[in-house]
């Protein structure tokens, strides 16, 4: 969703805005542009397309201009097109900004600038800002910082801007509401970005910006305000990572290398947490709240982070006796949930950006209730609103098909569901699921040496429009995953069906060679599974079979089985199976892996 980049420094401003772009790239866009401002004027470039298009339109151009801000956009209001991508600047030409996020009341607010006499150029609601900011500024404050400041009043929805302009040549604006932005600082320039990885390279003390703040960027300082231009406190925080772990590291993709990163990801995920066979939460200690009256537990968030809720929830429920609901957030925020102040509210998120899921947690901090959240993204949005943040430890997941977020958050919520389950009911946590758990690393790095048989079986979706995931309890979840990885990223048609309910309707789809993959991995209803499966193969579907060691299943051709472990754990490792389906499917058919179509990594918009 919309990257920002933006720099003044000492040196040119466009090798920092481009890279930082560059590193943005993994949240999707289809338009990019750039401008570049010095005392003689702003000089906007911008192209429909990848990146690569912009930096043709740079090749002959001569940059020296030490200040300058850049956008990659992915398009809300109005079509992809040179005209609607950012920057957009005032009729003037002395104004320029970037905007991430949506203006709700931009027809009311251009409606208003025309009869000023005001004319628009795109079709986006970012020219209004400009435009509204050009009204107070000529028309009344003669103070861009006042100008912005009864700007951002007049604002409904959410917004990250950067402003350059040739009133103040040296300074950039920024100002965020709901949409995220980081700025970072060195001896000799000051940055900020949608997002750290496009800081990186350059500094790893970053300040993410808070909802409700301004800051003003100059070479030598950075100081932040709120939107009544009082004086903010500064959050500084360090990421751990540097850029060398955002990159490839010798993979063919950044998918490829997550995928492979997961038994890493899930040994630091459960450093602290799991020790000497005991779950350790103390930011949910300290929150001191009365477990006991829980009346209700909501596992809530969008897309794959969704389906680890529906994970969640089955085992949490497993425990506990309180009714526990998961949700995708879009729905949450309207479906008028039950909440009051004994509901939890756990909310999961890889970025911690998501703007349904930050939508549903701000509507269950209204309501009073108690809020945890599970995020990937260190001091991102939603840390700063849960009454406690609990860390999936996956380090940067770049590309768009989450994979080590996703068995990360599986682990962390396997454990969470172990301190709750204590909590509310005093459930003493099953030791065998702890000896597990210690070990689910190894297991996970074991089912990565399944990779060439997953390769040779990829084939089997050669040329094929569809494909169907079955599973029942536990591995519905994996169904789901499994299918929407496939759709992500090879664009292969795919549902995912509990087992039981395939004869109920999705039977009549089965023809001969349609590729079925079942995960038949829980002791209770595996082999009803299976059964489900034959009555498939008897319609002459092809079948991928993921199951347990000791399951009957003498007619398969074509199965792979899972070691011995409890059962709550075979979906962090059956899932990273069909990670690697999706993968080779894609790569067979020669996708792009790591940029989906029409996907964002980060969807920050509703
Ligand atoms: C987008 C991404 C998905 C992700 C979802 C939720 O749709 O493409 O991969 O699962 O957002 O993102 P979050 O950052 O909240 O986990």
């Amino acid at each position: 969703m919309c990257g920002i980049t933006g720099y003044i420094g000492k040196d040119p401003a466009l090798s920092f805005v481009m890279q930082g772009l560059q590193k943005l790239e993994y949240r999707g866009y289809d338009s990019a542009g750039v401008t570049l401002v010095d005392e003689e004027g702003l000089s906007t470039y911008k192209t429909k397309g990848r990146l690569s298009e912009l930096e043709k339109l740079l090749e002959d151009k001569d940059c020296p201009q030490i200040c300058g801000i850049g956008h990659t956009r992915w398009a809300t209001h109005g079509v992809p097109s040179q005209l609607n991508s950012h920057p957009h600047s005032n009729q003037k030409n002395t104004i320029s900004l970037v905007h991430n996020g949506i203006i709700e009341n931009y027809a009311s607010l251009k409606e208003a600038l025309i009869e000023k006499g005001y004319s628009f150029q795109s079709e986006t609601d970012t020219e209004i800002v400009v435009n509204l900011l050009d009204d107070y500024y000529y028309n009344d404050t003669h103070d861009l910082f006042e100008a912005l400041k009864k700007t951002l009043k007049g604002l409904e929805g959410s917004f990250a801007l950067c402003i350059v302009s040739t009133i103040e040549p040296d300074t950039i604006y920024v100002a965020k509401k709901e949409s995220p932005m980081v700025l970072g600082k060195t001896k000799d320039a000051s940055f900020c970005a949608s997002d750290a990885p496009a800081l990186l390279a350059y500094t790893k003390r970053i300040l993410p910006l808070e909802d409700g703040q301004i800051a003003i960027l100059k070479k030598e300082s950075i100081e932040v305000f709120d939107f009544d231009g009082k004086k903010a406190e500064e959050k500084w925080i360090d990421i751990p990572y540097d850029i060398e772990a955002a990159q490839k590291g010798g993979y063919d993709s950044f998918m490829l290398k997550e995928i492979h990163e997961q038994p890493t990801a899930i040994k630091e995920t459960l450093r602290g947490v799991l020790v000497n066979k005991k779950i350790i939460f103390k930011e949910l200690d300290e929150l001191n709240y009365k477990w006991k009256k829980i009346n209700r537990i909501y596992l809530v968030a969008c897309g794959t982070a969704y389906h680890a809720c529906i994970f969640a929830s089955q085992i949490l429920q497993r425990n506990i006796e309180t009714p526990i609901s998961h949700m995708p957030a879009s729905e949450f925020r309207y479906g008028d949930p039950y909440l009051d102040r004994n509901s939890l509210c756990i909310f999961v998120s890889q970025s911690g950006e998501t703007a349904d899921t930050m939508a549903a947690m701000k509507l269950a901090k209204e309501k009073k209730a108690k809020t945890i959240a599970v995020v990937n993204a260190l001091g991102s949005s939603m840390t700063r609103i849960a009454d406690a943040t609990i860390y999936t430890c996956a380090g940067p997941e770049i590309s768009v098909a989450s994979t080590k977020a996703y068995t990360t958050q599986l682990t962390l919520l396997t454990c969470l569901s172990i301190y709750l389950s204590e909590k509310i009911n005093d459930v003493v946590a099953d030791e065998g699921l702890l000896n597990d758990l210690k070990k689910l690393p190894d297991y996970v790095r074991e089912m990565l040496k399944e990779e060439k048989t997953i390769e040779e079986l990829s084939h089997l979706l050669d040329k094929k429009n569809d494909a169907y995931f079955i599973g029942r309890l536990l591995d519905y979840p994996t169904a789901l995953e499994g299918a929407l990885k496939l759709k992500e990223i090879s664009y292969v048609h795919a549902d995912a069906y509990y087992a039981g309910e395939l004869k109920h309707g999705p039977i009549a789809l089965i023809e001969k060679k349609t590729v079925v993959i079942a995960i038949a991995s829980q002791s209770e209803v595996a082999q009803k599974t299976i059964s489900n499966i034959e009555e498939t193969i008897a319609r002459g579907a092809e079948v991928i079979l993921i199951t347990k060691k000791d399951t009957q299943a003498d007619k398969f051709r074509h199965v792979i089985r899972l070691r011995e472990m409890n059962d709550v754990l075979y979906p962090i490792v059956s899932i990273v199976l069909l990670q690697l389906l999706a993968y080779y499917t894609a790569t067979n058919k020669g996708c792009d892996i790591d940029k989906p179509r029409n996907l964002a990594k980060s969807v920050t918009v509703e």
